[in-house]
């Protein structure tokens, strides 16, 4: 059996049973592994339906254009998408997006534009207000603003949350995601809770982020915003596909823990993944130390990792870079 094309590999990606890291844990903790969509993120499924919501809308013509704010993966998800449908794609991205996420970018013909990182999102400079111009500019361009688009969480909430239910034969009792746009953890969470209401889903921030605060106090602390190191978690701002009441709880985990904890997946379960992966893992596995009572030989935990080490090589992966950064 054969796929038509690259775009039906989407989703359907393994669900993994961790061992040694947790092998004093009386549950069941699992990995679901985003890196294995073709683009090698969780943001394939994304791009694929917000390229299809956009032409089923008629915002998107033959010929147009693509315009999105991205921390590469979604670009990633997007130009893949673009590549078979025949439509040009400008991405802009921060200074924070890895080398090997903007070469891979590049690889698949996308023109990126590189924006500071330290601005707020209002601010001309930043990687939305940027990408907003140049789609208001270019003749038959649509700025898809994963932010902002339902079919982000309909993506989550149509494929991601049955795969969990599905690979979990209904067992699934908690559920683990960072978010940025939201639409990983909301959609799959929507899901989820329709299937059984009593499923915990728990958030995980990074330091610099607006949502533990949020999540808790219902505030933003424009104090507590800055730029971390861990691409692709956490949000300034409370994005529009951020639906907080699908949530049970928030916790964090610094950028360290973060960083740590990916080094160690990739030693003791020979699994390589990215630096958000790092993060929810080490704030999954922080929560159940602090809540022992929800550690039970029946609790099924799946910790979602939204992407691979490969697209970390440079930092994570790199000695010199984390030294520079003291994360080790
Ligand atoms: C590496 C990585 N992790 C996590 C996320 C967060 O996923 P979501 O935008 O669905 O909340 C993203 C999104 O850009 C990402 O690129």
């Amino acid at each position: 059996m054969w796929h038509p094309n690259i775009l039906k590999t989407i989703g359907n990606t393994p669900i993994v049973k961790l061992n040694r890291l947790t092998k004093d844990m009386a549950c069941t903790v699992l990995v679901k592994l985003e890196s294995f969509n073709p683009g090698g993120s969780v943001k394939d499924r994304i791009g694929y339906a917000m390229v299809e919501a956009a032409e089923a809308s008629g915002q998107l013509k033959p010929g147009g254009v693509i315009v999105e704010a991205t921390s590469g993966n979604t670009g990633t998800g997007i130009v893949q998408a673009a590549r078979l449908k025949g439509y040009r794609c400008i991405f802009t991205a921060t200074e924070k997006v890895s080398k090997e996420k903007r070469d891979l970018l590049t690889a698949y013909g996308a023109d990126l534009v590189i924006c500071p990182k330290d601005v707020d999102p209002e601010d001309p400079q930043s990687y939305y207000s940027t990408a907003e111009r140049i789609a208001a500019e270019t003749p038959g361009a649509v700025y898809l603003n994963q932010y902002y688009n339902e079919a982000n969480v309909q993506a989550h909430y149509q494929t991601t949350g049955p795969e969990i239910w599905e690979q979990t034969e209904g067992q699934v009792t908690h559920f683990f995601a960072t978010a940025s746009t939201g639409g990983t953890i909301s959609g799959s969470a929507m899901y989820l809770k329709e299937q059984n209401a009593e499923i915990q889903v728990i958030g995980v921030d990074c330091y610099g982020s607006s949502y533990f605060t949020y999540f808790h106090e219902g505030i933003i602390v424009p104090d507590e915003i800055y730029a971390n190191q861990i691409e692709g978690a956490g949000k300034e701002y409370l994005a529009g596909n951020m639906h907080m009441d699908l949530l049970n709880d928030y916790t964090r985990a610094s950028d360290q823990d973060a960083m740590k904890m990916a080094r160690r997946l990739v030693k003791e379960e020979g699994i390589f993944a990215g630096q958000s992966s790092g993060l929810v893992l080490s704030g999954a596995l922080q929560w159940l130390e602090h809540h022992p009572q929800e550690i039970r030989p029946d609790s099924v935990i799946v910790v979602l990792l939204p992407d691979s080490g490969m697209k970390y090589i440079s930092k994570t992966y790199n000695d010199d870079w984390m030294r520079e950064h003291n994360l080790i």
